[in-house]
């Protein structure tokens, strides 16, 4: 069950996680039974109870932790600073809030019940993120229990907004920019690219987010004794989405692609190394054939391309039966994801000036920005990297590969820039995991060499 990593995890740490492998897995148990849905006003008090619990971990471990409010939801920051003097600093963050758990009857059981079948430990939040928190918080403890010590000065800034955009998080490094000082950041938000294939992150998309809503006539009117005369909001949202791409399916907002910046050759090549296959990816996610920009791979797409994506849509009558009505307005949610350098501002310069130039008469349209965060790619180089690649070959058996993401952490950039300090992102979900879906999942073993690999890094690292 646990994993054989034959000898490569120091005696002590392995043998500190065996014996608190039922105890560490209760625990995260317990986390995960907390619906800390961030987005809903409602689960407010069960967000704060997520903090609270962590904040509890963390000093029951030996961390000097509190809750430190925000005008949203608060951030957990935990403490340890007594390593050999000269010993680096490295802060971990993660994030205890969650998507919410709907549609609740897909799930095979409960979101908020965690289940162990198949090896997988199924629950909201199992693998964002709050299992790949437990995984630093538990190898953190087996340095703390077996040795009484660190060999590293250590911060965990766990917040509980990552899912709604980390609205408060940079004016909070910006603010506590002193205290938070480090030499190293480390995250597990992510996933390794297949099962056994330990992956290290050198780039994450950014976002930028928008709500479109055309209006219409004042009120809802019947589509026969208006209908043709009276431009319909529905239809015209419809066309206006539609000229968002371009026939080879490229975003088609002028300037869209001005500050896209090539991917560097090396990891081009790279990508190209890696064994995909498109086949297996389109049953994987059950469509017959694929889309998106012509002449690019899909590693490419996911990775080092930008994107231009409808959300939602609401209009009109969508209940049971058909009701003939002229919908008075229409509304859709579009985010585009980014990559290095595009700017989450300017490209809401760029669709407004393309709404204006295409929008119909006879509507009104208004766009509001909802949340966005810059694109990353990391600078793979340095001390940080080795002792990462060294962590992960000793806990997998193997070295790991360099993977994109086409995900967002918006608040990655914003601790290279304030912080100074180079982010490893290193995550142990994996495909089909069903992050913000039903039947969320992470990897039982996973977890178990998620920990060793941690608790490894921390010693290369001191
Ligand atoms: N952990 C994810 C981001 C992620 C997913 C990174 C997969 C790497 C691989 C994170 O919790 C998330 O969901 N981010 C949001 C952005 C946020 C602003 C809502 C996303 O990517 O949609
Ligand atoms: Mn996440
Ligand atoms: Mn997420």
């Amino acid at each position: 069950m646990i994993p054989n990593t034959s000898g490569s995890i120091p005696a002590d740490l392995d043998r500190w996680l065996h014996a608190n492998d039922q105890r560490g897995m209760d625990d995260l148990f317990a986390f995960l039974r907390i619906p800390s849905v961030s987005a809903k006003s409602d689960h407010n008090a069960d967000t704060a109870r997520a903090a609270e619990w962590l904040n509890a971990s963390l000093t029951r471990f030996g961390f000097a932790s509190e809750i430190l409010p925000t005008p949203g939801h608060p951030i957990v920051l935990a403490e340890w600073r007594k390593a050999p003097a000269g010993a680096p600093t490295v802060l971990i963050y993660g994030h205890y809030d969650v998507q919410p758990s709907e549609p609740n009857e897909l799930w095979t059981s409960p979101a908020f019940e965690p289940t162990v079948r198949d090896g997988k430990l199924f629950a909201r939040g199992a693998v964002d993120d709050k299992g790949q928190l437990w995984v630093h918080a538990m190898a953190l403890a087996a340095h703390l229990g077996a040795r009484g010590t660190l060999p590293v000065n250590v911060m965990v800034l766990a917040e509980g907004e990552e899912e709604v955009g980390s609205v408060n998080l940079a004016h909070f490094i910006e603010r506590n920019r002193a205290r938070l000082a480090c030499d190293y950041v480390v995250i597990s938000d992510s996933a390794m690219f297949a099962p056994g294939i330990p992956s290290i992150l050198s780039s994450l998309r950014g976002l930028a987010y928008f709500q479109i809503e055309v209006q219409g006539p004042s009120g809802d009117l019947h589509s026969g004794m208006y209908g043709g005369a009276v431009v319909n909001p529905a239809m015209a949202l419809a066309r206006l989405l539609a000229t968002m791409h371009d026939a080879r399916g490229r975003v088609a907002i002028k300037g869209f692609y001005d500050r896209v910046r090539a991917f560097p050759a090396a990891v081009l090549m790279g990508m190209k190394k890696l064994p995909h296959s498109d086949a297996r990816f389109r049953k994987d996610v059950g469509v017959k054939a694929l889309g998106g920009e012509a002449g690019k791979t899909t590693l490419e797409k996911l990775w080092t391309r930008p994107t231009c994506e409808v959300n939602g849509m609401l209009s009109g009558y969508t209940g049971e039966g058909a009701k003939t009505v002229l919908p008075a307005k229409a509304m859709a949610k579009v985010s585009f994801r980014l990559v290095p350098d595009q700017d989450p501002d300017l490209v809401e310069k760029l669709l407004r000036a393309h709404i204006k130039r295409v929008a119909p008469p006879g509507v009104t349209v208004t766009i509001t920005a909802m949340h966005g965060g810059r694109p990353w790619r990391a600078d793979l180089d340095g001390p940080l990297f080795d002792a990462a690649r060294v962590a992960l070959a000793a806990a997998f058996g193997r070295d790991p590969v360099i993977v994109g993401e086409g995900g967002s952490i918006p608040v990655v950039g914003d601790f290279e820039r304030i912080l100074g300090a180079p982010v490893l992102l290193v995550g142990f979900g994996l495909p089909g995991e069903n992050a913000h879906a039903p039947d969320e999942w992470i990897s039982v073993d996973n977890l178990r060499r998620g920990m060793r690999a941690m608790a490894v890094l921390y010693d290369a690292l001191g």
